[in-house]
């Protein structure tokens, strides 16, 4: 049996926590001794409305089973009030889970900018607003864990979801950067592609699949991430079903040209297999993987490019 991990004395906001996913982990980090606030704007899946009834009825559920849990109920674009409630419940902050998140799926032609502008600020802009409110407490205790919620969408793209991969990949970059320059205070941020029922999914896929991804199969990798003895930082994972795996950025061997006048679009068609083929990748895991002094050399090296017809435009208009 593994030993259980405890969140004695940790505060963590869990943005969205209303239902769904939000819920399951509020509901998992209470049981595990931690206080929770839980927020959640109370919105439709679309982002209309706004109602304290979700979040209550969470804070309800936590108090219950005999935790701790105090209720927000600002949306995430206002997240220094959602840090502030943290602080005036709880005297800090020490993990936060940018969870919450709407909807507005539609073919790209369709698509408004108000579309579009809704889902960046809920999902992009709001997660920064809450980290950002958060860093600085995090930065002084030496201590901070932050969770951002991608998807399979962004990852991949996906028909009718133009607005929301975008946020969603924007979503990986911003933990990977914050990675980077919380590691030496002792600050992780993880972002996972999860997947469950929720009212989110319920419409696109049928009841006995739904069965099987319970919210609260999500909760486990998420909490082991916030978890004070895990090291893990700057990592993507897909989650679902009781399935977890990290993702990688992977690189072809690619292709070296001779940086002169030669150096044609036809050159490239004339090594375009090369350039794709996987056979030997790298992970690069930052901007300073690539080697670019040897590439350099590399290409110095060369005693011309490829014998190529340039590719011509003619009756384009760029
Ligand atoms: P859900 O719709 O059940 O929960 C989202 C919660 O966020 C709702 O309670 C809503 O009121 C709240 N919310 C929305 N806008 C808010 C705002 N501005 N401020 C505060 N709260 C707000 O959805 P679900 O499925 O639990 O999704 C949670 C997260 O996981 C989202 O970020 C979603 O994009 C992501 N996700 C979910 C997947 C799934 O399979 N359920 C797949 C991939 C990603």
């Amino acid at each position: 049996m593994a030993q259980e991990l405890r969140f004695d004395g940790r505060t963590v906001i869990v943005t969205g926590a209303g239902g769904g996913l939000g819920r399951a982990y509020a509901l998992a980090f209470a049981s595990r001794g931690a206080n929770v606030v839980v927020n959640d704007l109370g919105v439709s899946r679309g982002g209309d409305g706004s109602s304290s009834a979700a979040a209550d009825k969470v804070v309800d559920e936590i108090i219950k089973a005999g935790g701790k849990a105090v209720a927000n109920y600002n949306s995430v674009e206002d997240g220094d009030k959602i840090v502030e409630t943290a602080v005036k419940a709880f005297g800090k902050v020490d993990i936060v889970i940018n969870n919450a998140g709407i909807l507005r799926d539609k073919s790209f032609s369709r698509m408004t900018d108000v579309d579009w502008d809704l889902i960046q600020a809920v999902h992009v802009r709001g997660s920064y607003k809450v980290t950002k409110a958060a860093w600085d407490i995090f930065r002084k205790q030496k201590f901070g864990r932050i969770i951002n919620t991608a998807s399979a969408a962004g990852i991949y793209g996906n028909f009718g979801q133009a607005n929301y991969s975008a946020a969603k990949l924007a979503l990986v970059s911003f933990t990977e950067t914050l990675a980077k320059e919380g590691a030496k205070s002792n600050i992780h941020a993880n972002v996972i592609a999860p997947i469950a029922a929720s009212r989110m999914t319920e419409t696109i896929m049928p009841p006995d699949v739904l069965a099987a991804l319970k919210p609260e199969y999500v909760a486990p990798l998420v909490l082991y991430l916030c978890h004070e003895s895990t090291e893990e930082n700057g990592s993507l994972f897909e989650v679902g079903a009781g399935f977890v795996a990290k993702l990688r950025w992977e690189r072809s061997k690619g292709a070296v040209f001779k940086a002169d006048d030669t150096f044609l679009p036809g050159c490239v068609a004339a090594k375009w297999n090369e350039i794709t083929d996987f056979t030997n990748p790298d992970f690069p895991s930052s901007p300073g993987d690539a080697d670019f002094v040897g590439l350099l050399e590399k290409a110095k090296a060369l005693s011309s490019n490829p014998k190529s017809d340039d590719l011509r435009f003619d009756g384009k208009v760029a």
